[in-house]
């Protein structure tokens, strides 16, 4: 059924086997009449359509809480057999199937390592799920300003600078909690940072949305290597954004004795369900199988892709892809080769109006636009004809709907400075709140997240006192015609402030 060929690594176990997929099978075949949840019954009551979309044999095979199943939280079957073949894999000291995406990972990574009131050293370009593992945690952030890519208009990479002054000035935080990669395929110096942190008896704790596929690129020199081999304590990886398992599956991998894993797998077990789909853990187990047997390959021909992309679009009059020529004008430590920039600033185009010609004109649809990119992710799916399709379209875009080189100035990343922390995210969270409008809102506490998407990095979080040059700068991004999240007025004429005591 599966390529029969030993992976091309030094694993001992077998790496060919997928024991949850296989104990689905089985308990699917043994027949056995169904008095037990989910409702549909493997699939006898499925409605037409949930047959269509998830076919009778996914029906049959979507049950759980068997015995030979195996439980999430406390795994001793197919799971912990499953897990084990993940951390082997990856190189972690233990690793654990996550059904609520990276969110719920970093969110269990979080809660499983600090205590309330911890001090956590965190990017100002942090995801928002950081900010809502802080606000359950009721940990206390300090926000280290990331390197901001003035051409390009978007935030860089965590410097080693920044981080040592952040310990320095904070000798009695816990942990850092890193974005690495970034969104956009930027990797600082993470081993750098790792060591500055564990020198001064604190966690490195990794947000590694997007770097589950790095593993399979370490034999390429130019990639940046993975976070578990950098030192980093524990790692959140988000499998499903790059490789090849169900949406919304992700890996929480261990990578030292300083954490405690089973502290962590309990805040897992509080923060998942206690039914989880056994198609989701099924999907990781497979898209481990398939990385073991395949990712090396590839992994290569992905990059090769992007590099030949990033070539070919360079040629284009008016793009620029970047390449590592970004080394040496910024401090990225390593690009991802995957991950295609493209730099609109040449042709006067708005991201968020590029995406839309290339989707409704041309039917390719980018990861995400900023006011002045455009990102588009090759995965190990990708192929030549793939690769070839989004050069085409990007020399229309260029041709047919350019506005001139210039026109349009690079929007700098106004909205990422490190404002005042009044009070604890959880504080706020939990504390008294008030709508006031928002132009009247400077010297306020914000009592609510303020996220624009993409990159879903919060422009203002609660705790957070708000200023002038916020507002002005949300105005802008709105302006730009980017989607906001969070706030309980989306059209942010109003917004949640902590009510000042009287
Ligand atoms: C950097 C980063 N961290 C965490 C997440 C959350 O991942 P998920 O969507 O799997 O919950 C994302 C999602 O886009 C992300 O970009």
């Amino acid at each position: 059924m599966f390529e029969d060929t030993k992976p091309k690594s030094n694993c001992k176990l077998n790496q060919n086997e997928a024991p949850i997929s296989e104990a689905m099978d089985k308990y699917a075949r043994d027949g056995a009449l169904a008095f037990h949840t989910p409702g549909h019954k493997q699939g006898l009551g499925a409605h037409e359509r949930l047959k269509r979309l998830i076919t009778h044999e996914g029906l049959r095979q979507e049950v759980s809480l068997m015995e030979e199943l195996d439980d999430l939280h406390e795994p001793s079957g197919c799971i912990k057999e499953a897990e084990a073949l993940a951390a082997e894999l990856w190189g972690a000291k233990d690793t654990m199937f996550m059904i609520n995406g990276t969110t719920g990972a970093i969110h269990a990574m979080i809660f499983g390592t600090l205590q309330p009131g911890d001090k956590v050293l965190v990017p100002r370009n942090a995801h928002r799920s950081i900010i809502g593992g802080i606000i359950l945690t009721g940990a206390r952030p300090v926000y280290i300003q990331p390197e901001i890519v003035e051409f390009l208009g978007i935030a860089g990479v965590l410097t080693v600078e920044a981080v040592r002054r952040a310990v320095e000035e904070n000798p009695d935080a816990k942990a850092l909690i890193a974005v690495y990669p970034t969104y956009y395929g930027m990797a600082g110096d993470l081993q750098a940072i790792g060591d500055i942190l564990h020198e001064h008896n604190m966690l490195l704790l990794v947000d590694e949305a997007h770097g589950a596929h790095l593993k399979f690129a370490q034999h390429i020199e130019e990639m940046p290597k993975q976070a578990l081999d950098l030192g980093a304590d524990v790692v959140a990886q988000s499998t499903h954004k790059v490789l090849g398992s169900l949406t919304q599956t992700s890996m929480l991998h261990i990578g030292s004795d300083r954490v405690s894993g089973e502290r962590i797998r309990e805040a897992a077990a509080i923060l998942q369900s206690t039914s989880p789909n056994q198609l989701l853990l099924a999907s990781l187990d497979i898209a481990r199988l398939q990385m073991a047997t395949e990712g090396r390959n590839r992994l290569e021909r992905a990059v090769e892709l992007g590099n030949w992309l990033r070539e070919e679009i360079n040629k284009i009059d008016g793009l620029y892809c970047v390449g590592d020529e970004i080394l040496d004008s910024t401090d990225t430590f390593s690009l991802d080769k995957t991950r295609i920039i493209v730099n609109l600033t040449g042709i006067g185009l708005p991201g968020p109006e590029a995406e839309l010609i290339l989707r409704h004109e041309y039917k390719v649809q980018c990861e995400l636009s900023d006011n002045n990119n455009l990102l588009f992710i090759i995965s190990m799916a990708d192929n030549e004809d793939t690769a070839h399709r989004l050069l085409e379209v990007l020399q229309l875009l260029a041709q047919n709907h350019g506005r001139g080189r210039g026109e349009k100035p690079v929007v700098p990343v106004d909205l990422l400075t490190a404002n005042e922390v009044a009070v604890s995210p959880r504080e706020a969270f939990y504390g008294p709140g008030e709508m006031v409008k928002i132009n009247e809102s400077a010297g306020c506490i914000a009592g609510e997240t303020v996220t624009f998407y993409p990159p879903g990095v919060p422009v203002l979080c609660p705790g957070e006192r708000i200023t002038d040059e916020l507002i002005k700068a949300v105005r802008k991004q709105q302006r730009a015609g980017m989607r906001v999240v969070g706030p309980a007025d989306s059209t942010l004429e109003y917004i949640k402030i902590v009510k000042p005591s009287p």
